[in-house]
This record gives C-alpha cells, sequence and structure tokens, in this order.
C-alpha cells in the first residue's frame, strides 16, 4: 500500500507531480487564457460583485490561503484577507454579501473552518470550499468547490493536498481574474502555461532527495531552526517550519526575512540552522542580503536557491538548488525541499513519521 516506500509522507511527496496533473486535468482553457472550474458555481456577475475576498482556514491550508492573498490581489487587484478559522470566528469580522469568503480543508471536516463558514454564510457572503475530500462536510455546505485531485492523503503531515491547493488557488486566480477582466487573455496564457509546466518542475526537484538526506544527516542535533522567505516564499519558510516541528519535534519558526533584524536575528548563533528561500525572482537581492547578515553572525544557512545560482552556493553552507524558470510558481516548488528535510530529519531521528504524537488527521473538535 506504501508502494515501496518506507513512509505514506515519502509516497506521497513523490505522488505531486501526478496529483498537480489530475487537478488540472479537464480545466484548462488554454486558447482563452482562462479555466473552467466545474463546481464553482458562481457566475462571471457574482464573481464581478464581490468587493473583497477572506481566506480562512488551519495549519498547512492557512500557508496555502497566505500564497492565495499574494495571487488574488496580484492578478485580481481585489482585497484578500487572510484569517486562521478559530480566530475569525471570535471576532467580529467585516462580511457582507459583497463578501467572497474562501475556505480551504483538505479534509472538509476541520470544526473550526466549519464553523467560520456558517457564521460567514449567516452573515450574507458567497461561501467557495477548496477541499480534497469529496463530499465532506464543508464541500456540501458551501456554495461553490473547487476540489483538489490529490487523492486521500494518509500521512499526518499534509503534503501533496498543500501543493494541490496552491494549484486550486492558482486556477481560482485565473477564472476571478478573466471574469472582472483584471486579467488579459495574454495574462492568462502565461499563468496557464507557468502552472502547466509545474509538474516537471517538481520531478526535477525530487530529485534532490538523496542530497537532502545527506544535510539532514548534519542538522539532526539542532534544537531550533529558523526558516527565512520573502513575498509569496514567506509562505512558504512557514510551511518549512510547521513540517519539521510537527514530525521531527524539533522547534522550528518561520518568518517573513525583513523582519528578522526586529527581533529573532538575536537567536543567531553557531547552534541554529537557519534556512533561507532565495530563489531568482522580485526579492532575490533582499534575501540574499538577509542570508549575508544571518552568516556574519555565524548562523549556518540551509539555502535553497535557483539551479546554477554560484553566489548563493559559495556563501552558504548548504545550497539545496531547485529549478525555477520564471518565480511565479516559485512557492509550489520550494514545498518539496521542505517536505524532504522536515521528512529525512524525523526519520533519522527515529520519530513516527506517518502518525506524529498528539496529531489526528482531521481535526473534528474546536
Ligand atoms: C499539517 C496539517 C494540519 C492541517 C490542519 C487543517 O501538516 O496537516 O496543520 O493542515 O489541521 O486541516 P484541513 O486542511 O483538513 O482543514
Amino acid at each position: 500500500e506504501k508502494g515501496g516506500y518506507k513512509h505514506f509522507m515519502l509516497k506521497e511527496i513523490f505522488e505531486q507531480p501526478r496529483a498537480v496533473r489530475d487537478t488540472l486535468a479537464g480545466r484548462l482553457r488554454e486558447e482563452e487564457g482562462d479555466v473552467y472550474l466545474e463546481d464553482l458555481q458562481l457566475s462571471d456577475e457574482q464573481l464581478k460583485g464581490i468587493d473583497r475576498v477572506t481566506i480562512i482556514a488551519c495549519g498547512t491550508s492557512w500557508h496555502a490561503a497566505l500564497v492565495g492573498k499574494f495571487l488574488i490581489e496580484e492578478h485580481c487587484r481585489v482585497p484578500v484577507e487572510v484569517d486562521i478559522a478559530s480566530e475569525f470566528r471570535y471576532r467580529n469580522p467585516v462580511i457582507d454579501e459583497k463578501s467572497l469568503v474562501m475556505l480551504i480543508s483538505q479534509s472538509g471536516e476541520t470544526a473550526d473552518t466549519l464553523a467560520a463558514m456558517r457564521e460567514a454564510r449567516r452573515r450574507g457572503a458567497k461561501c467557495v470550499a477548496i477541499c480534497n475530500v469529496v463530499d465532506s462536510s464543508i464541500a456540501r455546505e458551501a456554495d461553490g468547490v473547487v476540489y483538489t485531485h490529490a487523492g486521500p492523503e494518509i500521512g499526518v503531515a499534509s503534503t501533496k493536498a498543500f501543493v494541490t491547493q496552491l494549484i486550486a488557488l492558482y486556477l481560482f486566480t485565473i477564472r476571478l481574474g478573466r471574469s472582472r477582466g483584471m486579467m488579459t487573455v495574454d495574462a492568462g496564457r502565461a499563468l496557464i502555461a507557468a502552472v502547466v509546466r509545474v509538474p516537471a518542475l517538481m520531478e526535477e526537484a525530487l530529485k534532490l532527495n538523496e542530497q537532502v538526506e545527506k544535510v539532514a544527516r548534519n542538522y539532526l542535533q539542532a534544537r531550533d531552526f529558523l526558516y527565512l522567505g520573502r513575498g509569496m516564499n514567506y509562505p512558504i519558510a512557514l510551511e518549512g517550519a510547521l513540517k519539521l516541528k510537527e514530525i521531527s519535534y524539533i522547534h522550528a519558526e518561520g518568518y517573513p526575512a525583513g523582519e528578522m533584524k526586529h527581533g529573532p536575528i538575536a537567536l543567531i548563533d553557531e547552534h541554529m540552522p537557519v534556512v533561507v528561500l532565495v530563489p531568482q525572482g522580485s526579492n532575490y537581492e533582499k534575501v540574499f542580503s538577509n542570508m549575508e547578515e544571518v552568516i556574519a553572525r555565524g548562523g549556518r544557512v540551509i539555502a535553497v536557491c535557483s539551479q546554477g545560482d554560484s553566489e548563493v552556493a559559495a556563501k552558504a553552507e548548504v545550497a539545496l538548488e531547485i529549478p525555477t524558470e520564471g518565480e511565479e510558481v516559485a512557492p509550489i516548488i520550494l514545498s518539496i525541499p521542505m517536505q524532504l528535510l522536515a521528512y529525512h530529519v524525523a526519520v533519522l531521528k527515529g520519530t513516527d513519521v506517518d502518525q506524529p504524537r498528539n496529531l489526528a488527521k482531521s481535526v473534528t473538535v474546536e
């Protein structure tokens, strides 16, 4: 059942190119630079009528939501707020009939996310769910659904569900941008082309597996890790830290790289590995200099950079090189070394990778 892999988590990591292909299948209208989302249930008129988007989720799905904010604001020019379900419910959120509320949940059963959706509906918002489990509670009660086609995810630490949530967000962004007239046909086509390249880029990134295992051996003794990223890659730093915490029980924190100097820089010494997400792209120079600040204070940098980046490779203790080919889909590709690093550290530490202590696959209590 694990298909020759030692753990479900590793099997699911390697299934990701397939999961992404399945999530794209039948949905791309490449000529029109648009997508078809069969269960979205929102007309162009309705999508035009919204004046804000609120995305609500928990845990890893919340990290996907943070990437979604970047995508939607960039391409659709609608303000997007992101909230943790258990926080949203206990505020007095500004939500009305012109709000689109998006719920992201792999299981579709997370109690706080379900309750947040009910609250949003009570206030008249249209609710769209991104779910992996067909006919789950959240999928059934939402006005519309964008299903991810990751297939059943057994490992408690979410991997393939997360990357397909990101794909669903790219697709939704195209639909929203095109329906509102904020995205041209050419821009839609370009984003589709970027997303179509993802499975092949992921296959390339998965070749890092053996290198990452070797790297993991050198950092097992660390008690704390810091993960840094900027822009769309900042949520991936959060996700990398969460994966490590959950399955290896090593404390880890994700931080926006530019915020480091406002506090966490005090933690840096030769005992603290710092994972720096520094792919080519618009934030490259800034993150590069944040990396230099870490090195100058004796921090041990594990950099994740674009293939062939000899400048990063020359500075960092370790450079994990990923194919980026344009920054648009970098968050998805960066996720792979994050997952592999957490996985190998956990395996080498001997923890129960698929069933980490105190965690449940679906959190149905509030
Ligand atoms: C982390 C993880 C959890 C879930 C969270 C939400 O690896 O799996 O943080 O992401 O419990 O679950 P769903 O997406 O099912 O609502």
